[in-house]
């Protein structure tokens, strides 16, 4: 077999038949196959492809059930598939398979790696993609380019439509890691080794058939997350690295409430619970609390996208992370506390320069405390539900 055609999909029923015959007739003088890897779409893309497909041994059909993500989606895809080549194409019409036959030469053929479909390149545009989403594509691949060297091989490293070869995919696949598995899985092959034959076809970006878009601006957000993840090495997560972004964020709006709070003049009060911890600021209180809540949301809709609480569930979920919230403050107070009366650092160390640091190490404890808490009961959700 010359060449496997992988479509992951999501709600493509308005598209999927279009996009498999487009692939029939672009591919027809080649031996292919047309496998879509489908998460159970509620809109039933499988059925329709099935019943497409039914009696043409060309196209296979992967329901996918209690799995989300377009990069899984894909590996899946090509460990089913049996192909020389191994193409990924979007299910919503945007790419062009006009230019699928050339591509799979370059990499059969003409010996390359990989290779890319760019919308940058020679001969490739953007088409009439909405103007933001095009500019902050532009601005991130800059980035992407800037942070990840051996992306620069590529004009358009965030393309979903490439081809790569059997030989690079069977060495690659095993080293591409559970937590690799999120990142755009062109990545993990264009930095697979120093080496690589790369190529590129340009084309036309299309606007998407029937349906909308699944990768939101938080999706490439989360891409430059984990190109910066992908540039310290592998043993960091992405997940924490996102998360302690937003609790960087969260101390500024503490802090920017406490001052605004101050300025207003708000009053201490006294609730004698330890002399330590008296009088309290209620700015501090309130800078704490409006905190609580920013980082919730961004968590939510930023850290554990994939999982994220919806409408009426952002209330309990908000309630869930103001629990986590209260035992961090409680930890980090321990932390301060247990190092401070046994005199650490030493007892002549300076008095401000030992409660930085022991305050510091109390946060470092918190913030990880508070990273298993909400990994483990805040966001142990299914992905993609409710
Ligand atoms: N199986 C599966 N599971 N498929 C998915 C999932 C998922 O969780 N999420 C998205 N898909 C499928 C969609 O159904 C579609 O066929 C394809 O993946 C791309 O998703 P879109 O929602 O159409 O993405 P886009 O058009 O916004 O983004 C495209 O351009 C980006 C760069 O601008 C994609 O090609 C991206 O890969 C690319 O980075
Ligand atoms: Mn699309």
């Amino acid at each position: 077999m010359r060449v496997s055609v992988i479509v992951p999909t999501y709600n493509e029923a308005d598209n999927i038949v279009e996009v498999i015959d487009r692939l029939r007739r672009a591919l027809s003088d080649q031996s292919h196959e047309i496998i879509v890897v489908d998460d159970d779409s509620p809109d039933g893309t499988w059925q329709v492809a099935r019943h497409h497909g039914a009696g043409d041994p060309v196209v296979r059909v992967i329901r996918r059930i209690g799995e989300r993500g377009l990069a899984s989606a894909v590996l899946d895809g090509m460990a089913a598939a049996e192909g020389d080549a191994l193409a990924v194409m979007d299910g919503d019409l945007q790419h062009d398979e006009s230019v699928l036959p050339e591509m799979v030469r370059s990499v059969l053929d003409g010996g390359a790696d990989v290779c890319v479909g760019s919308r940058i390149g020679e001969s490739g545009s953007f088409g009439d993609r909405a103007r933001l989403r095009h500019w902050l594509t532009a601005a991130g691949t800059a980035l992407v380019r800037r942070l990840l060297p051996r992306l620069r091989r590529a004009s358009d490293p965030l393309s979903g439509f490439f081809v790569v070869s059997r030989g690079l995919y069977e060495r690659t696949a095993p080293r591409i890691s559970r937590r690799l598995r999120e990142y755009k899985i062109l990545w993990a092959f264009l930095a697979s080794r120093k080496d690589l034959s790369v190529t590129e076809v340009g084309y036309d970006f299309r606007p998407r058939g029937g349906g909308e878009t699944k990768l939101s601006t938080a999706v490439l957000l989360d891409d430059l997350v984990n190109a910066v993840v992908l540039r310290l090495g592998r043993a960091v997560s992405p997940l924490f690295v996102k998360y302690c972004l937003v609790g960087a964020t969260g101390v500024v709006v503490s802090l920017a409430v406490y001052g605004l709070g101050e300025l207003a003049g708000l009053p201490t009060i006294s609730l004698g619970i330890t002399p330590d911890l008296n009088p309290i600021y209620v700015s501090a209180l309130l800078g704490i609390q409006a905190s609580i809540v920013t980082n919730f949301l961004a968590n939510n809709f930023f850290t554990f996208y994939d999982r994220r609480y919806r409408r009426w569930g952002l209330l309990g979920g908000l309630l869930l992370f103001q629990a986590v919230s209260i035992v961090g403050v409680f930890v980090q107070l321990a932390v301060f506390q247990l190092l401070h009366r046994n005199g650490f650092p030493t007892s002549s160390t300076n008095a401000d320069v030992a409660a930085a640091v022991n305050n510091g190490i109390g946060l470092a404890v918190a913030t990880l405390t508070n990273f298993f808490l909400n990994v483990s009961i805040t966001w142990n959700r299914v992905r993609g539900s409710g």
